[in-house]
């Protein structure tokens, strides 16, 4: 059916949404078709992919029992909205807003215009974190708790007789702070973020994942967000991922990145301004033998080890590599004492 209508697909059929007849309303095995032509079209390379999703959404069910169910034909409203959500995915808006959620994790989380779409590649934060408070070696992504700790950091950080008190900055959608309170159920949070909009959404994700009542959420320029608010003794891991991308390039991204907030992803001229603000500011908020957990990007380990380097409080830093094998966090522990 949108097929048939393909040759004037934006300008006419599409673009005014007409509403069709429920007898001619197409089929599930129309729409994937359809759909994903119009997306490979637009140059999309996940096209069939997301089609799936879309439509997935739309019946309110999972992309393989939409897959399944090739013959069903969709009703006046769920094709209406299929339209919809096709349509703004043609224009490249990614598609985690336009369905309104992302997985991280393995957790749904909320996602809006407005705010940072997280990334497969900062669960490297998370398991690195998760080594180093339950002081196992870093294993391929799991989501369970390590059986056997080891050591794994020389000297590791001093076990703390306290449940962990972790410092989220630039909080975003919330997705370290969430993962990281589901998986370590006595720590306490505290996640930061500049945008009202970040902490919004960041809160719900926190509510909708029952960890609401450990994680405090505080809007702020970077350290200023926790003036009146630090834990007087320090807290034992600060983790962040921080703009990163230098701005001279921020306009030869994907079109899907253009949607995102800028200021969730401009790191200044080098990229590296926060992690330089940061990396000045943790050991007055880190424990002795706590961790600063920095996401970076794949070529800047060379760089942040320098910035750590201009500071006598941290042993010599760790990189961790993500999935891709890129390097993707620095760790450097404060000295003990
Ligand atoms: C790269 S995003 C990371 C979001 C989230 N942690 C994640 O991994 O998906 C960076 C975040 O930093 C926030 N941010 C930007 N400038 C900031 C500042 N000066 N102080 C605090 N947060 C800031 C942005 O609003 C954005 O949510």
């Amino acid at each position: 059916m949108i097929r048939a209508h393909l040759p004037r697909v934006s300008g006419t059929f599409l673009g005014s949404l007409a509403p069709l007849p429920e007898r001619l309303c197409p089929n599930v095995e129309d729409c994937l078709g359809s759909g994903t032509l119009l997306l490979e079209r637009a140059g999309i390379e996940t096209a069939r992919l997301d089609v799936e999703c879309l439509l997935a959404h739309v019946l309110a069910s999972t992309r393989w029992q939409v897959i399944l169910e090739p013959r069903r034909r969709l009703r006046q409203v769920e094709f209406g909205r299929y339209l919809a959500l096709l349509l703004r995915r043609e224009r490249r808006e990614p598609l985690a807003y336009v369905l309104g959620t992302r997985e991280f994790w393995s957790l749904p989380l909320a996602v809006s215009s407005g705010v940072l779409i997280p990334r497969p590649e900062t669960e490297t934060l998370v398991e690195a974190s998760l080594a180093i408070l339950r002081r196992a070696p870093p294993q391929p992504l799991r989501r369970s708790p390590a059986p056997t700790p080891t050591p794994w950091v020389p000297g590791g950080p001093a076990p703390s007789p306290q449940p962990p008190v972790i410092l989220d900055l630039c909080t975003g959608t919330g997705a370290v702070a969430v993962a990281l309170a589901r998986e370590l159920p006595a720590a306490r949070i505290i996640a930061t973020d500049i945008s009202r909009r970040a902490i919004r959404v960041a809160r719900a994700n926190a509510e909708r994942h029952g960890v609401a009542d450990r994680v405090t959420f505080l809007r702020g320029d970077l350290w200023r967000a926790l003036d009146g608010h630090a834990p007087a003794d320090g807290v034992d891991l600060i983790v962040s991922n921080p703009p990163y991308i230098p701005s001279g390039t921020l306009a030869t991204l994907m079109p899907e990145v253009q949607w995102e907030p800028r200021r969730a992803l401009d790191g200044g001229r080098d990229g590296l301004q926060f992690h330089r603000e940061i990396i000045a500011g943790a050991p007055q908020h880190l424990r002795p033998g706590g961790c600063l957990l920095l996401e970076i990007g794949a070529d800047q380990a060379a760089a942040v080890r320098g910035l750590l380097a201009t500071t006598t409080a941290f042993e010599v830093p760790r990189v961790f590599q993500d999935l891709a094998g890129r390097d993707r966090v620095v760790v450097a522990r404060r000295h003990p004492s």
